[in-house]
Formats: C-alpha cells, sequence, structure tokens
C-alpha cells in the first residue's frame, strides 16, 4: 500500500479552498467587507471573557440558547426544535449527507453550483449526481423533477442565491422537487438568503408544507462572521434528531456559542451593512453590463460576468493591480464579491484598464 493510506479515491487530489493571498482588495471568497462594528466585537469581547472562565467543562452540547435565538431570527413560526447549528453551513450540510447519504444513496445538485457539495458527497461515500441548469443559470425545472424522480436521491442540494452564478429559486420550484424527492431530503442552502432582491422569497415559507425540506442558513455572510464559523438550518425537528446521531460531542465549542449570541444581539446593525451591499451588488451588476459584458441576475453579495476568452489572463491582470476575485463557474466567467464603495472601485478601475489593454 502507498503511503500514507489514503483513500484510493483520495489520491492526488487538491483540498478545496481560494487562493489566500495578502492584496489590497480581496473580493474572491464572497466575504462580508465590514467587520461587526465597536459595539457589536467589544459585546462578542466580554461574552467570550465571561466564558473563558468556564472552559474547563464542555459547552451545552443542545446549544439550547442559541437555537432559540436563531429561531427567533428566522421568525416565520420557526422553533428552537426545528434549528440545528455547526462549525460554518459547511459543516451542517455534510452532517445532513452523513445523515441522510451514505453508500447505495444518491446526492443531486444542478450545475453549475458550489464546488463543495460533490465533496460532501465523496466524503460521505454517496454517489454523485449533477443535471444542468439552462444558459441563464435557472433551473430547467421539466429536466430538473425528471433527474429526481429518476434517480430517487436521498439528499438534493439546491442552492439559493446559487453560487457562483447568484441565481434565485422560485418558490414553485422548491415545492415540485420537494413533491418529486418523496422522502428524499431537499436542502434549500441559502447562505446568501439575506442579500435576496426585493420581492424573492425565502424557502422558509414554505417549511410548514413540506416535512422534506431543510433551508440552510450561514452567518458567515451577513452576518459578517465567517471567522467565527457558525452555520444553521431550520427543518422538521425529527430532521434535526436525525443529525443527532452523527454530530461529534460537544461539537459547537463554548466560544462560538457565546460569540454567535452576541452578534445576533446586533443583527439589526449587521443587516444595515447588508442593505448596502444589495445596492453596491446592483449598481456593480449594472456597471458591467454597462461595459459589454454579460452579467448572471444576482440575488447575492457577487456578480458572476463575462465572457472572457481568457478568463485567467484577466484574473491575473486584477491580481496585478492589487484586486483579487475568484476564477470559478463555467469557462469564460469570473466572479466578483461585493466589497465597500471604495473597493468597488478599485476593482471597476482594474477592470477597465485590463479591458483596455486586452484589446490593444
Ligand atoms: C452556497 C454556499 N453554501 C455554503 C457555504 C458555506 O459557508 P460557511 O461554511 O461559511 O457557512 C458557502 C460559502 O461560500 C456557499 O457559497
Amino acid at each position: 500500500m502507498t503511503w500514507p493510506p489514503l483513500r484510493e479515491e483520495l489520491r492526488g487530489i487538491e483540498p478545496y479552498g481560494a487562493p489566500q493571498l495578502d492584496v489590497p482588495v480581496q473580493l474572491n471568497v464572497n466575504e462580508n467587507p465590514y467587520g461587526p462594528s465597536p459595539a457589536c466585537a467589544a459585546d462578542i469581547a466580554a461574552a467570550v471573557a465571561t466564558t473563558a472562565a468556564t472552559l474547563n467543562r464542555y459547552p451545552d452540547r443542545e446549544f439550547t440558547e442559541l437555537r432559540t435565538a436563531l429561531a427567533d431570527y428566522l421568525g416565520h413560526g420557526v422553533t428552537p426544535e426545528q434549528v440545528w447549528a455547526a462549525n460554518g453551513s459547511n459543516e451542517v450540510m455534510l452532517q445532513l449527507l452523513q445523515a441522510f447519504g451514505g453508500p447505495g444513496r444518491v446526492a443531486l445538485s444542478f450545475a453549475p453550483t458550489y464546488s463543495m457539495y460533490p465533496e460532501y458527497a465523496r466524503d460521505s461515500v454517496t454517489e454523485w449526481v449533477v443535471g444542468h441548469r439552462e444558459t441563464d443559470f435557472s433551473l430547467d425545472l421539466d429536466h430538473a423533477r425528471d433527474l429526481v424522480k429518476e434517480k430517487q436521491p436521498s439528499v438534493v442540494l439546491l442552492p439559493s442565491p446559487n453560487n457562483p452564478t447568484g441565481t434565485a429559486l422560485p418558490l414553485d420550484a422548491v415545492t415540485t422537487l420537494c413533491e418529486a424527492a418523496g422522502d428524499g431530503i431537499v436542502v434549500v442552502d441559502e447562505a446568501y438568503g439575506e442579500f435576496r432582491r426585493t420581492g424573492t422569497p425565502s424557502a422558509l415559507e414554505l417549511l410548514p408544507r413540506h416535512r422534506n425540506l431543510v433551508v440552510s442558513r450561514t452567518m458567515s455572510k451577513a452576518f459578517a462572521l465567517a471567522g467565527a464559523r457558525v452555520g444553521y438550518l431550520a427543518a422538521a425537528p425529527e430532521i434535526c434528531d436525525a443529525i443527532r446521531v452523527v454530530r461529534l460531542p460537544y461539537h459547537l465549542s463554548a466560544v462560538t456559542q457565546a460569540t454567535a449570541l452576541a452578534a445576533l444581539r446586533h443583527a439589526p446593525e449587521l443587516l444595515g451593512k447588508v442593505d448596502q451591499l444589495r445596492a453596491e451588488r446592483d449598481a456593480t451588476v449594472t456597471w458591467l453590463r454597462g461595459r459589454g459584458l454579460l452579467v448572471a441576475d444576482s440575488d447575492a453579495n457577487f456578480a458572476l460576468f463575462g465572457t472572457f476568452r481568457d478568463r485567467h489572463a484577466v484574473w491575473q491582470g486584477l491580481l496585478d493591480r492589487g484586486v483579487l476575485i475568484r476564477e470559478t463557474g463555467p469557462d469564460g466567467w469570473l466572479r466578483v464579491s461585493i466589497g465597500t464603495a471604495a473597493e468597488m472601485q478599485t476593482f471597476k478601475e482594474a477592470l477597465t484598464q485590463v479591458m483596455e489593454e486586452a484589446e490593444r
């Protein structure tokens, strides 16, 4: 056996992750450019200081206070028993695959989509099936329903808004796929849910109608808390109970719970920044279109734009000017996260230069 004795299918695979480069304008991993305010940071620090004195004890395994606060934040009649949380929504979704996927079972999504989904499937030894999207990146609903009926997945992963395209799902599509999935779980991944344009609904509205619906959220984006690693979901209590079987004991540290609770106390202030970012997003989309580029409609805090004959050259040209974006999505497209107004101005100036150089 080759050393180390890695699983055969993991040999030669690069770990997932965008380059973490130290450049002035970082617009590559859909972070919130605004850190918590001094008041919020002070509240987090005080909560962590209090918790520090109790770190000889394991944390509340059921994170009851946090579940209650998250249920309050979500509204839509969601109760604490319907909430589950973990270290980022990445861990939440891996736990879903560990509980509901596995050998002989299928997980399904529609490409282009979030590149971690096939990794959750691989790591939980679940078969991975991927359908297609329309050219505007919306779901081809007939194809999606037929594929779900044919493959009978035990988990369907539906990001809304989708990463890297920014495309949100209409509620009737969620309903159709929840019905087509039968006893399979349908996860609507709303990591970017708070950035939806006015009039775009949340799948939380559908929770009372479908017992197999799971709505996943994160504090990494709207709550500017990517560094704390807190993701959560809302679903039927039976689903939350099932996840308990696969979670590691005390998986959510006391420091994480205290941090998340403090940030939730500052929700109105943090969500105020979301409104600014939504406006900046819309302005960025309009500006890119004004440059003659294709831009996918976005309900998220990023925009997918293109198409470029040599997207790597554009990406590199921006990086040379201190602006890091993401080379992802279908061939020819690039994704830019929405930063502050000043950061977006630097991005626009750099892109203008890079495109002018390419034309010459
Ligand atoms: C669609 C989608 N879902 C989930 C995540 C995971 O986020 P986190 O683990 O920080 O909650 C991301 C991160 O970028 C994402 O784009």
